[in-house]
């Protein structure tokens, strides 16, 4: 694998030396250093002793075998995946899934599509969930329940709905044969199931979280299923960890991304902005937003101070977001470190010609294409920044692969475990987002969860003040 495989880290638009005195000095990334050894000699120690399975998952082939040969019987069976699961459950498939099939993926012809059609359901409004059952054919459609947890009030509330809309179709019998379960191992209301009705299940490793769980069959039996090349995005990843592993800040990429992050949220600079140049990964944006956010939004550090720290990341896309966001990127509050994905070469570009009546307006993009326009809309929107003083970086991909997204998600995670041990909170845990599944269930009457039911009525009761009329 050449160097031109590799995905690079361009780091030099975050430092003074390019955006004066809004840049952070060298100085202080060499000052992370002793904090960094520390955070990387845990992570290696935890590591090793299988604390943090999610390092080693790209190397795991045993989640890969299961995946593949769900995935062929999900094609011998339909044309069609329903996937049903929130968050981490579901984002890593729709990111690298739009990121390597066409964005026309389900309106393409069978030979021409390379798997299956795909639908991610991750939400519970009534309305889209519909939409999306009223245009598939239950005779033609697998379904992926998927919840880490097994007890997800939305992804369970799907499972019941669309469970209904199998067996008013196809009776009980045909719709088990058309429900495939990814979930722990032995726990959890969904493995239960699973057991009891003989659904085909796949496991999500323990120790694994949500956002955690892309490279386990959380995302490999979907994207599998859809045409994408599984093995080539966990060689991807798996050829991080050479360069991932290295103690240095400046020498792993991964550690260096989230020690600018870092250094920058603690002068407060705390809008983390990705904003890839590729329709394809747009939603890899997406995935980030979950993953930085769940993973390094905390009230309490590990001592259990309270800290309440967190960087809020944003998604954008170039150059569509040029025209909605970057006049505040440039000129609006300092707050903001912005992380530009770039790819070098695309999979296809189009010819301009201007053959069109005469003017400067369309001249200069005669003999030009697409993809020139779209790096040019890049460097310019990079250097406007750095113009301004507003600190950049670059991932830059050498091509759209399953390979290199592979690496890209690969290092994005452990960038994120890594900012988690700088900031001295629990990157891997939740409790925010448990408190909220715990009030759901309170509010919809689940025995056990009464008192949680009563703290949103207090919470909710109408105060007549502050409450405005109807016009
Ligand atoms: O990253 C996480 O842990 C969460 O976003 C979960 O993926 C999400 O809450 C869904 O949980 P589960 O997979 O248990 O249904």
């Amino acid at each position: 694998m050449g160097t031109q495989e590799t995905i690079r880290l361009l780091a030099a638009n975050a430092f003074a030396e390019r955006v004066g005195d809004t840049g952070l000095r060298t100085a202080q990334i060499d000052a992370l250093g002793a904090e960094g050894a520390r955070v990387h000699a845990d992570l290696t120690a935890r590591r090793g002793a299988g604390g943090l399975p999610f390092y080693d998952l790209p190397f795991d082939r045993g989640g890969l075998a299961a995946s593949l040969a769900a995935a062929h019987r999900a094609r011998e069976t339909g044309d069609t995946l329903l996937v049903l699961g929130i968050g981490g459950s579901a984002l890593g498939t729709t990111a690298v899934q739009r990121a390597l099939n066409p964005g026309t993926h389900n309106l393409l012809a069978a030979p021409l599509r390379a798997g299956m059609r795909l639908f991610v359901c991750d939400n519970v409004d009534p309305e889209g969930f519909g939409e999306v059952l009223d245009l598939l054919e239950p005779g033609r459609t697998v379904v992926n329940v998927i919840s880490k947890s097994g007890g997800t009030a939305e992804t369970l509330a799907q499972f019941l709905a669309v469970r209904r809309w199998l067996v008013d179709a196809l009776g009980p019998a045909g719709a088990r044969r058309r429900i495939v379960v990814t979930t722990d191992p032995t726990r959890g209301y969904l493995r239960r199931v699973a057991q009891a009705e003989g659904l085909a299940a796949l496991d999500v490793p323990p120790g694994v979280g949500g956002r955690f769980s892309v490279f386990t069959p959380v995302g490999l039996f979907p994207l599998a299923a859809v045409g994408v090349d599984v093995e080539a995005l966990l060689d991807g990843a798996c050829s991080l960890d050479a360069v991932s592993s290295l103690p240095g800040l400046w020498d792993n990429p991964a550690y260096l991304f989230a020690a600018i992050h870092v250094a920058f949220l603690r002068q407060g600079r705390n809008v983390h902005v990705l904003m890839p140049y590729s329709d394809g990964l747009r939603d890899v944006a997406d995935w980030f937003r979950q993953l930085w956010a769940e993973s390094l939004g905390k009230r309490r550090a590990l001592d259990g101070t309270e800290v309440c720290v967190g960087p809020t990341p944003v998604k954008a896309l170039g150059t569509t977001d040029q025209h909605s966001q970057v006049q505040l990127y440039v000129e609006g509050p300092q707050d903001k470190v912005i992380t530009f994905v770039e790819v070098e070469n695309l999979r296809r570009d189009i010819d301009l010609r201007a053959d069109v009546p005469g003017g400067a307006e369309v001249e200069y993009l005669e003999g030009k294409t697409l993809g020139a326009l779209l790096r040019a809309e890049k460097r310019a929107t990079e250097a406007a920044l750095t113009r301004a003083g507003r600190p950049n970086l670059t991932i830059r991909l050498p091509r759209i692969s399953a390979h290199a997204v592979g690496q890209l998600l690969h290092l994005l995670q452990i960038a994120t475990v890594f900012a988690g041990g700088l900031l001295g909170i629990d990157p891997l845990d939740q409790p925010g987002v448990e408190l909220g599944k715990e009030l759901t269930f309170g509010l919809l009457g689940r025995p056990g969860y009464e008192a949680r039911a009563r703290e949103v009525e207090l919470l909710s009761t109408p105060d007549p003040r502050l409450t405005v009329p109807h016009l």
